[in-house]
């Protein structure tokens, strides 16, 4: 019988990328199926995050409950990757000595060798570099699942704000060639994907590796992407305030393939806090490239990340914050209580702020966060959707799922199964908490 491997995934979605690609190199390397059962698996892999502290208490809450799984099985092995083991690395096995596999989120590709040296030795196999763009040489082609897929164009951060994790755990910015990017999205093309999303931690710093002195753009790969047969639907994330160029707003106009919804995280609207958070913009320049998004396409749909109680933040601040989700009015967002991380400049920032009130900014944020999103949807019912059926509903498996071209998502019913992965229209009929209703319009 086949070896079994089950993948925990934790955090953002590059994690889950990351975790596709694994599960496909180790099928390839060792026969390994996937299995949802963490009690039959051979290997247990736990992607981990780490960009905030309760995510990182996750991990060995998560490991401590798996200690008793290797208690009744000792062929166990169980790997952490990730951003908690890039930043950790040996010293996980200090609190948690059942792992026998540790590597980062630029090593993935190594996984099936470290798993190899673990029969030849009696130590852990330990692997946290960041060599270059090597992980990409050495990935097979993806699998296709269903009509969408990530594709990753960009690899760490060297924005460095002063709050964030990332760009230690996942080392600098380096952009794959534009060539080999589109060598993926044509083989998932061919694999009946429709929609692609594109991604990094820093989509607009994305320049095409290949070429020396001006490197193309996203705006470029996006024109370029557009053009692979098969590709209907085209998005991306996460991009920045900093570096979003006039091309990048122009290419709405241009496109139509691309949907019609940026997450362009804004984290504070006071531009004092901006500047300790060395987000390298202010509110109005913010606020203006919203502005000229608008305007390229009235339909926009716009989300944002929020981090509140940043050390120093005054309610003068705050209300600038509550100013600038008032003027946007967003779709669905996140939003965060800051938390110090190792490594980074603002964790031996004075914190004046208190839980209370930290907490207190949170729910009122939260609150007006959810209003405006469902504020959006109400405006919705009633009008005609193109929208992509991506499956069958999560909640009620007698009914579909689609993605509207604003990127919310809508519930509908319908008797014909091969109806998923087209492009339909549906009339939106009632706005729920996060998801729409909509009934097929002839
Ligand atoms: N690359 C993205 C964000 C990556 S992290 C960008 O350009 O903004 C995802 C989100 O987590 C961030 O946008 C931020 O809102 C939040 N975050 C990051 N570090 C944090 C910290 N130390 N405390 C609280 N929230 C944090
Ligand atoms: Fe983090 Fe800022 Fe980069 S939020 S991922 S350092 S753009």
């Amino acid at each position: 019988m086949g070896k079994k491997l089950f993948i925990k995934t934790q955090g953002c979605q590059m994690n889950e990328y990351d975790s596709n690609r694994m599960q496909d190199l180790l099928n390839l390397s060792h026969g390994f199926e996937t299995t949802s059962e963490e009690e039959e698996a051979d290997l247990i892999l736990l992607n981990t995050c780490s960009i905030r502290e309760k995510a990182q208490e996750k991990v060995f809450h998560q490991l401590g409950r798996w200690k008793r799984l290797k208690e009744k099985n000792p062929n166990l092995k169980i790997g952490v990757g990730g951003c908690v083991a890039s930043q950790e690395g040996a010293s996980i096995i200090k609190r948690a000595p059942q792992v026998d596999m540790i590597f980062g989120p630029q090593t993935i590709h190594r996984v099936p060798t470290l798993y190899e040296n673990l029969e030849n030795q009696n130590h852990p196999a330990i692997d946290t570099s960041f060599p270059k763009t090597e992980k990409f040489d050495h990935l097979p082609s993806p699998r296709a699942e269903g009509c969408s897929a990530f594709v990753s164009i960009m690899e760490g951060c060297n924005k460095y704000c002063s709050f964030c994790v990332v760009p230690h755990t996942r080392g600098n910015e380096i952009s794959r060639p534009l060539e080999e990017v589109i060598q993926e999205v044509d083989s998932l093309a061919k694999k009946g994907v429709k929609d692609v999303t594109l991604l990094g931690q820093n989509v607009n710093s994305y320049r095409d590796s290949k070429i020396k002195t001006k490197g193309l753009g996203l705006s470029n790969l996006i024109r370029e992407v557009a053009t692979v047969a098969g590709i209907e639907r085209i998005a991306y994330t996460t991009s920045h305030p900093f570096e979003f160029g006039q091309d990048l707003i122009d290419i709405y106009k241009e496109i139509p393939k691309l949907i019609s919804h940026v997450h362009l995280p804004v984290q504070s609207g006071s531009n004092d806090i901006l500047k300790l958070m060395r987000r390298r913009h202010t509110k109005e320049e913010y606020l203006e490239i919203i502005e000229k998004l608008k305007l390229a396409r009235p339909e926009m749909s716009l989300s944002s990340d929020f981090i509140v109680g940043f050390p120093g933040e005054t309610d003068k601040d705050f209300q600038d914050t509550m100013d600038v989700v008032e003027k946007v009015g967003y779709d669905e967002s996140f939003s965060f209580i800051y938390s110090p991380r190792p490594n980074t400049t603002a964790k031996d920032l004075q914190d004046s702020v208190s839980d209370q009130v930290k907490k207190e900014r949170l729910e009122y944020l939260q609150q007006k966060l959810e209003s405006s999103a469902l504020s959006i949807s109400r405006r919705m019912v009633g009008k005609v959707r193109k929208c992509l059926v991506t499956g069958i509903s999560k909640k009620d498996p007698g009914e579909f799922q689609a993605r509207a071209d604003n990127n919310k998502i809508v519930i509908f019913a319908c008797n014909d199964q091969s109806i998923i992965g087209s492009f339909i229209n549906l009339e939106i009929v009632e706005a729920r908490n996060k998801t729409l209703k909509g009934v097929l319009a002839t």
